[in-house]
């Protein structure tokens, strides 16, 4: 168990503190104590029976670590932000209820969608009561900052819904940039992660420079986390990703394989795309494009560059260099997961 809260937890000299602080496991217990402290209306269930089948059915807890991790990083006991790591876990899984709508997804962490397992209307309905309960829970700290809390959360929520109208508009066009789809997965994906690093930051009374730090970092990491995503789309074991494999292909999402094939073998690419074939063959021929150009090498050089400029952007943070090996090890991890 850890110690009890601590106001100044950086200068106190209890060594079992310190041996405590930046516990994944730590982190990971309490973010699941408040997701299952969590009290439901006994009705209607159709409406809460989902957003719990959410909730509980697993998933990294990338966005609630870093907001914890950050909080912590400027010496706040994680605890008093928890309110707001199950605020932000719950607003990113009210986005997956509609994106597996909109991406037309069977499977998640290993079992069926929501829209699947019930119907689109109750994907819907229920994303949006975890959208309400999600901001209920953001706004539930400290009053004075719950004005800067509150538009940092919901800047951030408008720009996951552009970038996941631009994710959507790209199916359709066949001419996205690299910097388009850079664009796209920084609004749809990054600022979430950037996001959850900076209210961290800020309720731990943070200075500017040092929260737009964390932003910089939660941004930069987002973008190899996506890349990441794309990849194991594509390349994942569907065992251990717990999504379809192929679904981005199958879409003709504008992902970074995606567009460099069409740069570098559009003929090749267009003639697969003619010849309007089954879902499975259509994945596995366009799959032989990417391996024919080495795609999958070339996009992790680029997930560790991005990587790599998120551990440097930590340096301006003014972090104790606790926090910052914490963050720095979180990067490696994340872009390297096999789900
Ligand atoms: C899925 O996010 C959506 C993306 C931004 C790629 P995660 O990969 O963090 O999903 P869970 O929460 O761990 O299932
Ligand atoms: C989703 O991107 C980003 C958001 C949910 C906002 P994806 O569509 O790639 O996410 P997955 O792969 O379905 O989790
Ligand atoms: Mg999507
Ligand atoms: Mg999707
Ligand atoms: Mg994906």
């Amino acid at each position: 168990m850890r110690p009890v809260k601590l106001a100044f937890p950086l200068l106190c000299d209890d060594s079992n503190y310190f041996s405590l602080m930046f516990t994944t496991d730590y982190f990971a217990e309490i973010i699941e104590r408040g997701i299952s402290d969590i009290v439901y209306p006994a009705k209607p269930a159709g409406l809460f029976a989902p957003i719990r089948y959410t909730l509980e059915g697993g998933g990294k807890r990338l966005r609630p670590v870093l907001l914890l991790a950050s909080a912590e990083a400027f010496g706040c006991n994680p605890e008093v932000a928890l309110p707001q790591a199950v605020g932000i876990e719950m607003f990113h899984n009210f986005t997956l209820l509609h994106d597996d709508v909109m991406d037309n997804a069977d499977v998640r962490r290993g079992r069926p969608t929501v829209h699947r397992r019930w119907n689109s209307s109750t994907a819907i309905l229920s994303g949006d009561a975890m959208l309400t309960m999600a901001t209920q829970f953001m706004a539930d700290c400290d009053k004075s900052l719950m004005p800067d809390v509150m538009a940092m959360f919901n800047k951030t929520a408008m720009e996951i819904y552009m970038g996941q109208q631009y994710d959507m508009d790209f199916e359709h066009r066949d001419d996205v940039t690299v910097d388009e789809y850079l664009e796209m997965i920084r609004l749809k994906t990054s600022v979430l992660l950037a996001c959850a690093c900076r209210i961290g930051a800020m309720l731990a009374g943070a200075d500017e420079k040092s929260a737009d730090a964390m932003y910089r970092y939660g941004e930069l990491l987002g973008l190899a986390f996506q890349l990441q995503d794309d990849y194991l789309d594509t390349y994942g074991d569907p065992a251990l990703f717990g999504k379809e494999i192929g679904g981005d292909i199958i879409n003709e999402k504008k992902t970074w394989l995606w567009i460099n094939a069409m740069a570098e073998a559009r003929e090749r690419m267009e003639k697969i795309l003619d010849r309007k074939l089954t879902d499975y063959l259509k994945v596995k021929e366009i799959k032989e494009v990417y391996d024919s150009l080495d795609l999958p090498a070339r996009s992790h050089e680029l997930i560790t560059r991005y990587t790599d400029m998120a551990i440097n952007a930590l340096s301006e943070a003014g972090i104790p260099a606790e926090a910052r090996a914490f963050f720095t090890s979180l990067a490696g991890k994340s872009v390297s997961r096999s789900h």
